[in-house]
């Protein structure tokens, strides 16, 4: 296992640490989630966990939860969960986030708004002082609207491409039946000033920037797991 991977896996058991019986727990998405929903499976099994009901984010969540034997429910029965987990693809000290890497961002943004505590897993490569520093904001857009919404995009000073899919010609198409946007903006000074733009584009379902939702990160380095809560004046410097 690489370094990074361990240091995934160790921010992901430390999160799921926070679980007690009979929660309903937001599953995110992606590698680093992927650890907890194993996790989360081991202590069932072994009766250290239960009455614990996950809504997951994605379909690939769902497929891990089934095969990792959590119960699953929805939005609709549970509107409000106790505790979310999920990764991110970039976090800052503030603990806002870019999500999206892997086309989830819909459904990972709606069930981290139903969170009561919501935690953010990684491992230390996806901390930065600033956002967008050599990362893209992945923007969830409808297909009716792929050109006008690039051009609207880049009017805001992106460099946009169309994400492709593996395995298959074409654009990727989100669990949702949407297209993606890779939005490269470079040092976001202003987070909540380009989302709030972004949304106000006919076309744009949702974007990747995820801002004031986690209460809590854990972030897994080479030795120890650092624990972050959100520091609105730090800089990345002071932790
Ligand atoms: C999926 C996501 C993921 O949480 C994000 O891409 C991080 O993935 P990983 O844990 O594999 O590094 O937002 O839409």
């Amino acid at each position: 296992m690489s370094a990074s991977t361990a240091a995934k896996k160790k921010a992901a058991i430390r999160a799921v640490k926070h679980i007690e019986n009979g929660m309903i727990i937001g599953l995110g998405s992606g590698t680093t989630v992927s650890f907890a929903i194993k996790h989360i499976g081991e202590l069932i099994a072994a009766d250290k966990l239960y009455d614990i009901y996950g809504v997951p984010t994605s379909i690939q969540t769902t497929f891990e939860a089934i095969k990792a034997k959590i119960p699953l429910t929805s939005l609709d029965e549970h509107p409000q969960l106790d505790l979310g987990i999920d990764g991110a693809d970039q976090l800052d000290v503030k603990l806002n986030a870019i999500k999206g890497g892997g086309g989830a961002l819909m459904r990972e943004k709606i069930v981290a708004a139903a969170c009561k505590e919501y935690i953010l897993i990684a491992d230390e490569s996806k901390l930065t002082d600033v956002l967008g520093n050599g990362k893209v904001v992945p923007i969830e857009i409808h297909p009716f609207a792929v050109t006008p919404t690039l051009k609207s995009v880049e009017k805001l000073g992106a460099k946009v491409s169309l994400r492709q899919s593996s395995g298959k010609l074409g654009p990727l198409v989100t669990d949702n039946g949407n297209y993606i946007i890779d939005a490269d903006f470079g040092p976001i000074q202003d987070p909540w000033w380009l989302n709030r733009e972004l949304h106000a584009i006919p076309g744009i379902i949702e974007t990747g920037m995820f801002l004031g939702y986690a209460h809590l990160a854990y972030v897994g380095g080479r030795g120890s797991v650092k624990r972050l809560k959100p520091q609105p004046d730090a800089t990345l410097k002071k932790i």
